[in-house]
């Protein structure tokens, strides 16, 4: 059956099923609910069979005809389960959904953002941070295909994932959930993820619906704290923040959940301009919008815009929102029935939002569930846990090696310090086991910390100083002590796992205790290697200035420790780049698409490390560019090719990135924007040349009017240290 008759034949289904329901059968289906609504809490550590409280569940899907239910038990301890666990909890939760009247299956949600978060010893990918440094779209499409597969393999069917945020606030902390401050590479990694995820059909046993998160400009509150006012116009909404959510509905991702803050004066879950003019009328999306964690009652406790609960309801289901994250409870049911009878919200609503959600739970194939996948073969495979490690490595940036002391001897007696050289929870940060990602203890003990790592690949003295927490306390002394018997100190410093409100912080400046070990570990005059392990960029400026190498590892996930050993001692030769600007200072939030005026007189774009940053153990030189024409007209592609060698002594892999800029226009354009990136693998001497194609929308930018446009006039194009020109006429 051609893809449009399925979808016929869906549409078909749809009307017919939502004949037949009542309103409270709709209503129920725009409700979701956390597992804890319907859990035995005090059973967590009990038996599978009882997790679920019966009479709780009856209630919500046979009462209150429950269509969705999210997370993993308890909220807000929640914690990863066994996939027998999960295979009870979705069936018990599917066994109900089969005795309500018309037997519509519930879509169980989960964050998987990384891999399967919340199934134990699932693939834990590098965070998405991570994911985009490896400039490999090819890596996120296998994150998505694996990261699916084992989801799925677990009975759970719908994926709150990827974050299509772009991080461009460095204090914020989710910024890690991102993939960076650009939209081009966000939106090459977020739309490979997709693809690798939902497949051609993800109704396969191995593929689930993903959802486009958080829509929209979430990502960048202007005091940096989560869940804050972001001061977003619409031209710069336009032009940073709703890219990557078009191409992810292109993509063909078919929910989206709703920013839990407020952008331009409007919270995210009132604003009907973004969810239903742009999200609907422009962007044309047609599948289900959920709402983010009791964002809908907000309106009234914290936003103070509706002036009761009932009030909130309806600005929300008005605005374009179609399914209610509650969590706990039946309000959002009870308050949307009344809504309804009273006639304050039309029916026509429920049905539009109905149907939208019963047409997604068609495409999941939730009518006529598959069997569940074996778990071998299907997960924790030995292929997807290399590939995770490949991830890893290819995630990791060298920012700097003095004197090429790197990679080092395995020989070398090496002295290991500092907060997150021995967890593995300061790898993968938040949603890992536990939403906050903190629980150490339920980590699984056979994955490597950096430590660990290090002492199965070195063959000389390994002395590790530190504790067994992030906060246990360092004896500076013995650190000093120590080093005079070792050739070099790894220092790795960084950040405790954490995510959304709990993650804010009021510096980018790493904690004093940091800083004086870094002093006290300098001032031994051995040779220190800066790691930094943590979501977002800490300032590390002066530690950075006088070490004599740093690495920048962000969160590389489950495989981490072994790819910075691998890197270390040159196991692997290192290829990340920096996906966002590292600040010199606690101010210094410039990206690297910086606007002509933030690199005026005195205003600089002087970052530690700059966007796209990354050394080799080898080096590697473009030459060559060029463009096939010197003018094209207005709606014509342009090819532009450009040489790139491996001028070292070792085989690497380097991304090279392709920026234009467009000299003048209606609206400031950035200095530099990117355009288009290939990563290739080198061996010393060899050179390939590469072509990329620059289409209108490359070219395009968000003009006066609040409409894409491409102006004629003058084009740089810039890779390397070469630029080319060409001009668009009309
Ligand atoms: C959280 C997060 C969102 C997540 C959701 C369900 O508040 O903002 O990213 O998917 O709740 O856990």
């Amino acid at each position: 059956m051609s893809a449009q008759e399925t979808n016929k034949t869906i549409e078909n289904k749809v009307k017919h099923l939502l004949s037949q329901m009542t309103l409270e059968e709709k209503v129920g289906q725009m409700t979701q609910v956390d597992i804890t609504a319907i859990g035995n809490i005090e059973k967590l550590h009990g038996r599978a069979e009882e997790l679920i409280d019966p009479a709780k569940l009856e209630d919500a899907v046979l009462k209150h005809h429950v269509g969705s239910i999210l997370n993993t038990p308890f909220s807000p301890n929640n914690e990863a389960q066994s996939i027998e666990t999960w295979h009870v909890l979705t069936r018990t939760v599917q066994d109900a959904a089969t005795r309500t009247r018309l037997k519509i299956p519930v879509i169980y949600g989960i964050d998987a953002i990384h891999g399967a978060t919340y199934t134990q010893n699932a693939v834990l990918f590098p965070q998405a941070i991570n994911m985009a440094a490896t400039f490999n779209a090819d890596l996120a499409f296998k994150e998505g295909e694996i990261t699916a597969r084992e989801v799925r393999v677990s009975g759970l069917q719908w994926n709150f994932s990827t974050v299509m945020d772009i991080g461009r606030q460095p204090l914020w902390p989710r910024l890690w959930e991102t993939f960076g401050e650009d939209v081009h590479l966000a939106t090459v990694m977020g739309t490979s993820y997709i693809k690798g995820h939902q497949g051609d059909d993800f109704s396969a046993a191995d593929k689930l619906p993903t959802c486009l998160k958080h829509y929209v400009g979430y990502s960048y509150p202007l005091n940096g704290r989560d869940r804050t006012p972001a001061w977003i116009g619409e031209r710069m909404l336009r032009e940073y923040f709703l890219p990557t959510f078009e191409a992810g509905v292109k993509a063909g991702s078919p929910t989206v959940m709703v920013n839990s803050a407020e952008v331009d004066g409007i919270p995210g879950h009132a604003n009907h301009h973004y969810l239903t003019t742009i999200l609907r009328g422009e962007i044309g999306f047609k599948g289900f919008t959920v709402s983010d964690w009791a964002d809908i009652e907000r309106l009234y406790t914290r936003d103070k815009m509706a002036a009761s609960p009932k009030e909130a309801v309806k600005i929300a289901v008005m605005a374009g929102i179609d399914m209610s994250m509650v969590p706990f409870d039946f309000s959002f049911y009870d308050l949307l029935v009344d809504l309804v009878k009273s006639g304050e919200v039309p029916m026509s609503r429920i049905d539009e939002a109905v149907s939208r959600i019963l047409t997604v739970k068609y495409q999941a194939g939730l009518f006529e569930p598959k069997p569940l996948l074996p778990m071998e073969g299907n997960f924790a495979t030995a292929e997807a846990i290399e590939t995770n490690r490949q991830a890893a490595r290819e995630s990791i940036v060298l920012a700097k090696n003095d004197h090429n002391i790197l990679p080092l001897k395995k020989d070398a007696n090496i002295l290991v310090t500092g907060p997150t050289a021995n967890l593995l929870s300061v790898l993968n940060g938040g949603w890992t086991i536990t939403w906050q990602g903190a629980a150490e203890e339920l980590y699984p003990q056979e994955k490597l910390t950096v430590l660990e790592a290090i002492q199965e690949k070195s063959t000389g003295k390994v002395t590790f100083v530190g504790g067994n927490a992030f906060d246990a306390p360092i004896d500076i002394q013995k650190v000093v002590d120590e080093a005079k018997s070792h050739d070099v100190i790894l220092l790795s410093l960084g950040e405790h796992p954490y995510t959304e409100t709990p993650g804010n912080i009021e510096t980018l400046n790493l904690d004093q205790a940091q800083i004086d070990l870094a002093n006290a570990a300098i001032a031994t005059g051995k040779p220190v290697i800066l790691l930094t392990l943590g979501g977002r960029p800490r300032i590390i400026t002066s530690i950075a200035e006088r070490a004599s190498a740093v690495i920048l590892g962000f969160l590389p996930g489950m495989e981490g420790g072994e790819a910075i050993a691998d890197i270390l001692y040159g196991d692997y030769n290192p290829n990340g780049k920096l996906p966002i600007s590292y600040p010199r200072n606690t101010n210094g939030i410039t990206p690297y698409d910086y606007k002509p005026i933030e690199s005026f007189e005195t205003n600089i774009y002087d970052p530690l490390y700059p966007f796209g940053h990354g050394l080799s153990y080898t080096t590697f030189e473009t030459s060559g560019l060029k463009v096939e024409k010197s003018q094209i007209s207005m709606g014509e592609n342009i090819t532009v090719s450009v040489n790139v060698k491996n001028t070292g002594s070792l085989k690497g892999k380097e991304a090279v990135l392709v920026y234009i800029n467009d000299v003048a226009a209606a609206v400031t354009r950035p200095n530099k924007q990117l355009k288009g990136f290939k990563k290739v693998e080198l061996a010393p001497g060899q050179t390939e040349s590469l072509s990329f194609t620059l289409t209108p929308h490359d070219l395009s930018f968000i003009g006066v009017d609040l409409k894409r446009i491409v102006e004629p006039g003058d084009f740089t194009v810039m890779v390397g240290n070469e630029t080319v020109g060409f001009t668009v006429t009309k």
